[in-house]
């Protein structure tokens, strides 16, 4: 197996209806990890590892995506960002701007 150049962590975590965190879940979180997985495949994108994962913190600001090695967090992705992420980033280096969690989210 090929060493990945990124790797994507996209949240998938749900909680129950009312819960006071929400969750990535309710946000679209699936169809984001979906519409990754999908493009993957179409395009043949074998270099970028995609990967599940619960929660990584931010809820409120979900639905979360996570870029290694640049440790990128993105907030209110949409499963129509997911194109723009890849363009932009994945294969042409530069974060998409516009979805960059705020600095403080690492404090
Ligand atoms: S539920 Fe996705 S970051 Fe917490």
């Amino acid at each position: 197996m090929p060493k990945p150049d990124k790797h994507v962590f996209v949240c998938a975590q749900s909680r129950p209806p009312g819960h006071p965190r929400g969750s990535c879940g309710e946000k679209g979180g699936a169809d984001v990890l979906n519409e990754f997985m999908n493009a993957q495949q179409m395009r043949g994108l074998f270099n970028i590892q995609i990967t599940a994962t619960g929660c990584m913190g931010p809820c409120p600001e979900g639905a979360t995506v996570l870029v290694y090695p640049e440790g990128v967090m993105y907030g209110g992705v949409s499963k129509e960002d997911v194109a723009t992420i890849i363009d932009e980033h994945l294969l042409g280096g530069t974060p998409v701007e516009r979805l960059l969690m705020p600095a403080e989210i690492w404090s």
